[in-house]
C-alpha cells in the first residue's frame, strides 16, 4: 500500500530525497555544537587558553549554527514542495480514477465518502508524508548520534539511558496502542460530519422549502459533537506523551546533575563536558519525543492511506478494453436479448428480469409504469451506464460491450432524469453535446428542444451565465436545455427520462412535434408520466415492476393492458376535473 503510495511522489521525488539529506547536515551540526560548547568552557575559560581563543571558537560555533539553520530551513522547504507535490499527483490519480468510475462504482463508495477520500484522507497522507521525510531520517541519527557523543564524553555517565529509554519506549508503546483504534474511530466520524454537510449543502432548497433547518442544525451537532466526542478520547491519551518525557528528562539530568557533579567536584570530570552532556540528553529525549510523534501521524494516516488506495485499487466495471477502436454504430436499432440487472449484483435480487425487446432504427417508443418499476433501470443498459447480469444488449446490431464506451455514448444520448448543468454560460453547457458545432447547430438542436425561444428573452442569450448546477433557470428550462445538450450529439438514438416531467403541456407537445418532424431517422426512446407524451409514438412499453408488462400502441394498449387502461383513465379523470 505504501509502495503504491509513493509511487505518485513522480517528479517530486528529488525533493523527497533531498529533505533527509539536509537533514543529516542539521542533526550532524547539532550534535557538533556541544563539542565545541565544551572546549570552550574547559580550555577557553577554565584551562586559560586565552580570550582570542575563546573568540574563535565562538566564531566557529555561531558557524556551526548557521550551517545548521540553513539546512533546517532548507529541508522544510523541501519536504513542503515535496509533500505538496505528492498530495497533487495522489489527489489527481484520485480524481482520473474516479471519472473512470461507472455508476455502479459510484454506488459502491458513496459520492460524499469519494469527497472526504479525495480532500481530507490526502490531507492526512500529505502530513504524515512530510513529518515522514523530514524526521524519518533526522530522529533516528539524532538519537544515535547523541547517544554516541554522550557515551564518548563520559561512557559511565550514559549508563542512566539504559534505564531511561526502555522506561520511554514503554509508555510511549502503551500510548500509541490506545490511541490507534481511538484515531480511527474518530476518522470515521469525520466522514459522517462531511456526509451531514454535503448532504446538506445539496439539498438546501428542499431544507428552505420543508423549513427543516433546524432539525438540520441539530443533526450537525450532533455529527460535530460525535467528533469532539472522539477527538477528545484520541488526544487524551496523546497528551500524556509530553508530561511523560518531561518527567523523564527531569529525572535524567537530576541525575546527571547528581552524579556528574560528583565527578566534578572530585576532579574526575569537567565542567564543560558535564554541561555539553546535559545537551546531548535534551537531543536524545527531543529526538525520542518526534519519533513518537511520527510514530501517532502514522497511526492515523495509515486509516486514510487505507481508504485512498480503496479507490485506486477499484476495477471499474465498466471498461472498453475489448472494443474495437474502428467500430462505429450502424444505425439506430437496439434489441435486449434475455438482459437481466440487478443493481446489488445478486441474481435473487433482480431489478430487471429478462427483458426482451425489438427496436427498429428510427423508431419512436414511449415507456410507461409506476414509479420504482424499473423504466429507468432498462434504458441506461442501452448506453451502458450500468452491464446487464445476464443476457446481452445490442445496438446498431452489435453487442454493447464490443463498441468504445466513447463511440457507444456519442451515438446514444441520454438525458438523465436527474440532470445537472453545470457553472458556465448557456453555450458553454451546450458545447457539451458537440465541442465543435456551429451556432446554427446550436441554434437549430434548441429550436428543437423548444428552448431557443426563452433563451433569446434573456439579456446575455447564449452568453447567460448559469450559476453552479444551473440554478438561474427555471426546471423546465433546465430540461429543455438538457435535451438541447443531447440532440447536438447528433445522436443515433435519443433517449428522455422523463425529461419533459416540469414542463406544460403545450411545450410538451411542441417538443414532441419538433421531434417528430425533425428527428425522423433517430431512434426515440421516451420514458413519461403523462399518457399524452407517449401516445403517439409508435409503440409504447408498459414496465411493471422490472418486467414488461404490455408492448403496443396506443389504441392497442387500450384493449389489451390494464395496467394502460387503469393509468389512462387515471388521468383522463383527472385532466375532465
Ligand atoms: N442506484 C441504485 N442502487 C440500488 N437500487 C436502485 C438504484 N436505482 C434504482 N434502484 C432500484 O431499482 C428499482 C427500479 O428503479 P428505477 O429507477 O429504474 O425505476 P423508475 O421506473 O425509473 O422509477 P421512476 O418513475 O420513479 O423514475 C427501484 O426499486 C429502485 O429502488
Ligand atoms: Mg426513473
Amino acid at each position: 500500500m505504501i509502495k503504491k503510495l509513493l509511487s505518485y511522489v513522480k517528479e517530486y521525488k528529488i525533493y523527497a530525497i533531498l529533505t533527509p539529506l539536509v537533514m543529516v547536515g542539521e542533526v550532524l551540526m547539532e550534535v557538533m555544537i556541544p563539542l565545541v560548547m565544551a572546549d570552550i568552557i574547559d580550555n577557553g575559560l577554565t584551562g586559560g587558553m586565552g580570550v582570542w581563543y575563546v573568540a574563535k571558537r565562538g566564531l566557529l560555533m555561531v558557524g556551526m549554527c548557521l550551517v545548521s539553520l540553513a539546512c533546517g530551513a532548507l529541508g522544510g522547504t523541501f519536504g513542503a514542495k515535496a509533500s505538496m507535490g505528492f498530495a497533487k499527483n495522489l489527489r489527481g490519480a484520485l480524481f482520473a480514477k474516479v471519472q473512470d468510475f461507472s455508476f455502479g462504482n459510484v454506488d459502491h463508495f458513496s459520492t460524499s465518502s469519494l469527497v472526504t477520500r479525495l480532500t481530507t484522507d490526502v490531507n492526512h497522507v500529505q502530513m504524515s508524508f512530510m513529518m515522514l521525510i523530514r524526521s524519518a531520517v533526522r530522529s533516528p541519527m539524532m538519537l544515535i548520534g547523541a547517544v554516541i557523543m554522550a557515551v564518548r564524553v563520559k561512557a559511565s555517565l550514559a549508563g542512566i539511558f539504559l534505564v531511561a529509554i526502555p522506561v520511554l519506549g514503554i509508555s510511549l508503546w502503551l500510548i500509541s496502542s490506545t490511541a490507534h483504534p481511538r484515531f480511527k474511530k474518530m476518522l470515521k466520524k469525520y466522514d459522517a460530519l462531511n456526509a451531514t454537510v454535503q448532504e446538506n449543502l445539496i439539498g438546501i432548497r428542499i431544507v428552505k422549502a420543508f423549513v427543516r433547518e433546524r432539525h438540520e442544525i441539530e443533526k450537525f451537532d450532533v455529527s460535530a459533537d460525535d467528533v469532539r466526542t472522539a477527538q477528545k478520547r484520541a488526544e487524551k491519551v496523546i497528551i500524556l506523551n509530553g508530561p511523560v518525557m518531561q518527567l523523564t528528562m527531569y529525572a535524567c539530568i537530576i541525575a546527571v546533575l547528581f552524579l556528574g557533579g560528583k565527578m566534578v567536584i572530585g576532579g574526575s570530570f569537567e565542567l564543560g563536558k558535564l554541561a555539553s552532556f546535559l545537551t546531548y540528553i535534551g537531543q536524545i529525549l527531543n529526538s525520542l519525543m518526534m519519533l513518537s510523534m511520527l510514530f501517532i501521524m502514522m497511526i492515523i494516516s495509515i486509516a486514510a492511506a487505507r481508504r485512498i488506495t480503496e479507490v485506486l485499487d477499484e476495477v471499474p466495471d465498466i471498461n472498453d478494453d475489448k472494443a474495437d477502436p474502428a467500430l462505429t454504430v450502424a444505425d439506430g436499432s437496439i434489441t435486449f436479448e434475455k438482459a437481466s440487472f440487478s443493481y446489488h449484483k445478486d441474481p435473487n435480487n433482480l431489478n430487471l428480469t429478462e427483458i426482451e425487446l425489438s427496436i427498429k432504427s428510427g423508431e419512436t417508443i414511449g415507456i410507461i409504469g409506476g414509479t420504482g418499476s424499473a423504466k429507468t433501470s432498462l434504458v441506461q443498459l442501452i448506453p451502458r451506464l450500468y452491464d446487464p447480469l445476464s443476457g446481452r444488449v445490442l445496438v446498431g446490431g452489435r453487442d454493447v460491450k464490443e463498441y468504445p464506451l466513447s463511440t457507444l455514448r456519442d451515438s446514444v444520448a441520454m438525458v438523465l432524469q436527474k440532470n445537472v448543468l453545470f457553472s458556465g454560460t448557456i453555450r458553454e453547457n451546450l458545447l457539451w453535446g458537440n465541442e465543435n458545432a456551429t451556432q446554427e447547430e446550436i441554434e437549430e438542436a434548441c429550436r428543437n428542444a423548444d428552448a431557443h425561444g426563452f433563451i433569446t428573452s434573456f439579456p446575455g442569450g447564449y452568453e447567460t451565465e448559469l450559476g453552479q448546477g444551473g440554478v438561474n433557470v427555471s426546471g423546465g428550462q433546465k430540461q429543455r436545455l438538457c435535451i438541447a445538450r443531447a440532440l447536438l450529439k447528433k445522436p443515433k438514438i435519443i433517449i428522455l427520462d422523463d425529461s419533459t416531467s416540469a414542463v406544460d403541456t403545450a411545450t410538451d407537445a411542441r417538443i414532441r412535434a419538433s421531434f417528430k418532424k425533425n428527428l425522423a431517422h433517430t431512434t426515440c426512446l421516451i420514458i413519461a408520466q403523462r399518457i399524452s407524451s407517449v401516445m403517439d409514438a409508435d409503440r409504447i412499453v408498459v414496465m411493471d415492476d422490472g418486467r414488461i408488462s404490455a408492448v403496443g400502441t396506443h389504441e392497442e394498449l387500450l384493449k389489451t393492458s390494464k395496467i394502460y387502461q387503469e393509468v389512462y383513465h387515471s388521468q383522463q379523470k383527472g385532466g375532465e376535473e
